[in-house]
């Protein structure tokens, strides 16, 4: 089971209360561990979280340093709690193209937790859908010039081959747009939007992911079983 999951909404939180937008992403990476840890309980062997998109890049630079400085500054400070939950941490998305104090933290969280194996937690940072199936043809075309490219190979050279495709797609905040999240593989993700906003959520928005899904009927274009 693989929950993909678009954190919206942390400055709608921050601005209800007449905070700095700051408040509401730390808030919502409070929310990340109350979410990995009830994904946890409830069985969820992968959640990925969409941290920062290819087009988060046209933020105020003052937000965009910040979320970059969370990266780079939180997260080595969280690598004890992930390793104590059994939580192995994965990336996704264009990290070459984060500052270099992001691009080493998040690098050695991944290191880190490699060994856990209670839930992974794929973090989608610098991450577009649209970027990483361009990033992966051209990986494709480095080792195979001149061939045509199949779905399989595109498939293959994704960020996380190995990760299988969400199984739902949910997005907080109310909203109802990918914003450019898992293109490839959302093509038969069950979507789900939730009005709570990120900060809010905790195990209990995981279970209604989960009852919503128990009601769907996935066919992937075959016929009910
Ligand atoms: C999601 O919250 C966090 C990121 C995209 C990094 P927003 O910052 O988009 O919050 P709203 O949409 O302004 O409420
Ligand atoms: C999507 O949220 C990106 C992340 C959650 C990282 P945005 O708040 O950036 O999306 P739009 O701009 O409303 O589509
Ligand atoms: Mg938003």
């Amino acid at each position: 089971m693989h929950l993909g999951l678009i954190m919206d909404g942390n400055g709608r939180w921050a601005k209800k209360r007449g905070l700095p937008r700051a408040a509401g992403h730390i808030e919502g990476m409070k929310a990340c561990k109350r979410v990995i840890l009830g994904a946890r309980n409830l069985c969820v062997y992968f959640v990925s979280f969409y941290v920062f998109s290819t087009e988060n890049w046209k933020r105020p630079a003052q937000e965009v340093s910040y979320l970059m400085s969370l990266l780079a500054k939180k997260l080595p400070g969280e690598t004890d709690w992930y390793k104590e939950n059994n939580v192995r941490i994965r990336v996704r998305g264009n990290v070459d193209g984060l500052p270099e104090e992001a691009r080493n933290a998040v690098k050695n969280t991944v290191e880190a937790t490699s060994g856990c194996n209670g839930i992974t937690a794929v973090l989608c940072v610098n991450y577009g859908g649209q970027d990483e199936i361009s990033r992966a043809v051209n990986r494709f075309i480095e080792k195979n010039p001149g061939k045509k490219i199949t779905v399989a190979d595109i498939e293959a050279n994704l960020d996380c081959p190995d990760i299988p495709a969400p199984d739902m797609i949910a997005r907080s905040a109310g909203e109802l747009r990918l914003s450019n999240f898992m293109l490839w593989d959302s093509a038969y993700a069950e979507l789900l939007s939730i009005d709570k906003l990120w900060p809010d959520w905790d195990q209990e928005e995981v279970q209604t992911c989960l009852d919503a899904l128990a009601g769907r009927t996935r066919k992937f274009g075959g016929l009910a079983q």
